[in-house]
Parts: C-alpha cells; structure tokens; sequence
C-alpha cells in the first residue's frame, strides 16, 4: 500500500522505514528541511538499533522518499500517519499545536478520500478536534476519515516492537478505515483491538501512566528494603512470579526519564483535571519519580560523607540503554546536584554525549569508563549499557582514589564487588550506606 508520514522523529522514522520494510511505498515528510537533507543524504537525526538500515533498505529499493510538503503526502496515498511532536506545557497539558498545524495543512490539499491517522501520543478527545478541524477546512463534499493507532515503541527497542508488538490498538469511526488499516497490519501477526477512537486515544495514555505507577511503586519498595536491609531485586523477583504482576518493570533504579513517560503522565492528570477529576495515584508516582533522584544523590553523599572537592565519575547519561537520548534523563538532575554541592564530576556514556553539549555544564567527558574512573572518590552508575556490565574491576581499582560503587540501577553482584574490595552501594539492596 501507499502510506505517508508526517514527522520523521522517534515514531515517524520508525514507523514508516517499519511499514517499507513490510512492502509499502512510504512517503516521509518533515517540517525541518535540514533533517529532511539529513536523511536524504543517508544519515540518521538519532540512535535507533537497526533503523540506519532499515531506512537505508527502503531508499535503495525505491520504497521511501522524504518531501518536505505536506501536498505531496496528502498526494501520495489514502493513509497519512501524524507523527508530530506533542511536547508537555508547563502546566504538564500536552501541546497540540503542531498536530493542528498539520491537520490543518492536510485538510487544505484534500481532493479526494483520505483517512487521516494520529499515532503521536495525544489526550483523548483529539481526534475530535481533528475532524472539526478538517471540517472546517476541506472543501464542502470532501470525504475523510479519522483514526487513532497509538504506538507502543521503546527507545533502543523501536524497531523490534514494531515489527513484533504486543497489539495493535486501531480505533476508527467507519467501516473504510477499519479495513484500510486492517490491510496494513496485516503482515504483523498480532493481536488487533479494533475500538472507537477516544477508547483508542485512553489505551495510550492508561498503559504509559500504569508502567510509570508500576516503577514508583517498586522505587518504593526499594526504599523500604534500604530502611530494613532486605534486596529489592529478590522481591522483585518474588512478586514477578506472580502472572498477575509480572516481572516486567519492576527494576528499581533511579527513576525513569526519557520523551513519553514524564510527558504523558502529566497530560493524563492534566486531562482527568480538565474533566474535573483528580488523578491522585499518578501525581503520587510522579512525585515519587522526582524524590528517586534526590533520594539516590542522598545515597552517594551518605556514602562520601559530603560532595565537596569530591571526584565523581558516572556512566551512562542517557535516560535508557540503547539510545542517544537525554530528554528527562535522571542523569541531568543528579548531576546538576552532585555539582551544586560541589563535586567535580567525569563522564561517559556511549552513545549520549554526542547531544551533551549544553546539558551538562562544567562535566568532563571521557573517552570509557576507565578515563572516567581517574581518581574518582566513586563510580556511580545511572544508566545499564551493556557495554558497563563486564568491567576490569581490577583496574578501575588501581585508577580510581577509592574504590568505591554506587550502583543505580542494580547491575554489579555486591558479593563480587565487595570481595574484590569494592564499597558497594546498590539501589534498594541493604541497609543506607552509613
Ligand atoms: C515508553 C513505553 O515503554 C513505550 O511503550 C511508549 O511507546 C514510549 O514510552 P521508553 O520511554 O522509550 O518507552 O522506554 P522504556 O523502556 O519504557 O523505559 C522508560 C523509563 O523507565 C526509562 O527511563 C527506564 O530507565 C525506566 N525503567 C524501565 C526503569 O527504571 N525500570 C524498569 O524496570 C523499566
């Protein structure tokens, strides 16, 4: 089939180079000409395993080309994905404007039947505004449709949670668009809900907001097992066990960041707010997301005494393995406090640093984690690369002023450390340092 996508950021890039993949001839466009040039060039605007090659595939074989007008999209086929951003105003609604902007853009080169599709994650009732916008718009007599399927990609996973995920979500107001799309999922042999649109627009933000309840609730947990002495990683595993539970998302750490979760637990308050509710249990896990990195710098100044005149070498700044990615990374806050308390801090992280600039003021980059271990007072973890999982402790030792771990996202074995004569504090393993 012919699809087009609007927007070339996480979710468009993925999902059209995805669709190509699947033998679809995909039309990409982006408001941002120089990312447009980017990719034409064959380059990517972000770290994503396996899309460099996915996009590379589908301009060889002729079945992606990126434009920078939306007339050529709205042109090119009956499908027209919007991947736009919908950033958090400072009130945590989310921002709407470029998915007006483009309706609106969409609307005004429409000739014949097109469905219209937003996957960016939006607060339920857009699609609503979406159609009155069009309404308003389209020449009189010209038919449309409006369809949400929200996307449930990982960053470091995107691709494989495309191509395998674990449904697909169609919410869709006719029979058309019902079968327009069920034609295009049909090489993905999953699980479709077919709902109405708004059910379709809640199943987003209901699932995002339940992952990021479920992590505060074990970042709890974890806070606990520190006041006791108790391992937070065997009740994780205990209650994991239960089919009902899952094990999944239940890794303790410093919190969670990135572009979605933040994001979208603040509009999902936002939205039961407008509708006069309160959504206590998630402003609690919010709350609890902000307090996890105050707690955790609580937990290496307790282990140094103070922060002052202290080296500081920390691996990974991306808000998650396998990405580039800095948006709401824990990292910034924690770092930004270990400095206003006056250590000097050294990093590394494989991927993050090429978009560092500016983030992380007055932090020395390093080139691995042993430049980064250089007389450090300690190595504090906050992002799981893989790349930090088999370390030379032997030799971060002799490199490092005291070998001493504080481990934020419960990589390292204790026993191993401590018998290698490493001070190690984990994340919910234990008693607080002192
Ligand atoms: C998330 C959702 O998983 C995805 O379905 C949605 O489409 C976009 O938002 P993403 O933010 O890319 O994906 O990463 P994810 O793997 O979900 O992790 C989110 C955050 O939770 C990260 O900061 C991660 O470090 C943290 N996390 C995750 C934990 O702290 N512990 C865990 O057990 C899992």
């Amino acid at each position: 089939m012919d699809i087009s996508i609007i927007g070339t950021g996480h979710v468009g890039l993925v999902t059209g180079a995805c669709f190509a993949d699947l033998g679809n001839r995909v039309m990409m466009v982006d408001d941002d000409r120089r990312k447009i040039a980017l990719l034409k060039r064959g380059g990517m605007p972000f770290y994503e395993p396996g899309l460099e090659e996915l996009v590379r595939r589908g301009v060889a074989q002729r079945r992606i080309r990126f434009a920078a007008s939306i007339k050529d999209a709205v042109d090119h086929s009956l499908i027209i994905f919007i991947c736009v951003g919908t950033p958090a105003r400072p009130n945590g609604e989310a921002d709407l404007s470029a998915v007006e902007r483009v309706c609106h853009a969409i609307a005004k080169s429409l000739r014949a039947y097109r469905l219209l599709v937003e996957k960016s994650t939006v607060p339920v009732e857009t699609g609503e505004w979406i159609t009155r916008t069009c309404q308003l718009t389209i020449r009189r007599g010209v038919p449309f449709d409006v369809a949400s399927n929200p996307e449930f990609l990982r960053e470091g996973q995107a691709v494989q949670d495309f191509l395998h995920p674990d449904r697909i979500v169609l919410g869709v107001e006719s029979t058309r668009a019902k079968s327009l799309l069920l034609e295009l999922y049909k090489p993905i042999k999953s699980p479709v809900i077919v709902t109405d649109v708004k059910s379709a627009e809640l199943i987003k933000h209901a699932s995002n907001s339940f992952l990021a309840v479920k992590l505060s609730f074990i970042n709890t947990v974890a806070r606990l097992c520190e006041q006791v002495g108790a391992d937070v990683v065997k009740v994780a595993e205990g209650m994991g066990l239960d089919r009902r539970i899952g094990r999944a998302f239940l890794d303790a750490g410093v919190g969670y960041g990135g572009s979605c979760f933040p994001k979208d637990v603040a509009a999902f308050i936002r939205i039961a707010e407008k509708l006069g509710g309160d959504f206590q249990l998630l402003k609690a896990a919010a709350r609890v997301n902000d307090e996890q990195r105050r707690h955790f710098v609580t937990r290496v100044r307790e282990t140094l005494w103070n922060l002052n005149h202290k080296t500081i070498g920390v691996l990974g700044l991306a808000f998650k393995p396998d990405t580039d990615d800095l948006r709401e990374a824990p990292s910034i806050d924690i770092v930004r406090m270990f400095q206003e308390e006056g250590a000097q801090v050294r990093a590394f992280d494989p991927k993050a640093m090429a978009h560092a600039d500016g983030v992380f003021p007055g932090v020395a980059f390093c080139k691995d984690v042993y430049e980064t271990a250089r007389g450090a007072d300690c190595l504090v973890l906050l992002t799981e690369w893989n790349e930090f999982k088999e370390l030379d402790f032997a030799r971060l030792k002799k490199l490092m002023r005291h070998p001493t771990v504080i481990d934020g996202r419960n990589v390292y074995d204790p026993g191993a450390l401590r018998r290698l004569g490493f001070r190690y504090v984990g994340t919910g393993r234990g008693h607080a340092p002192h």
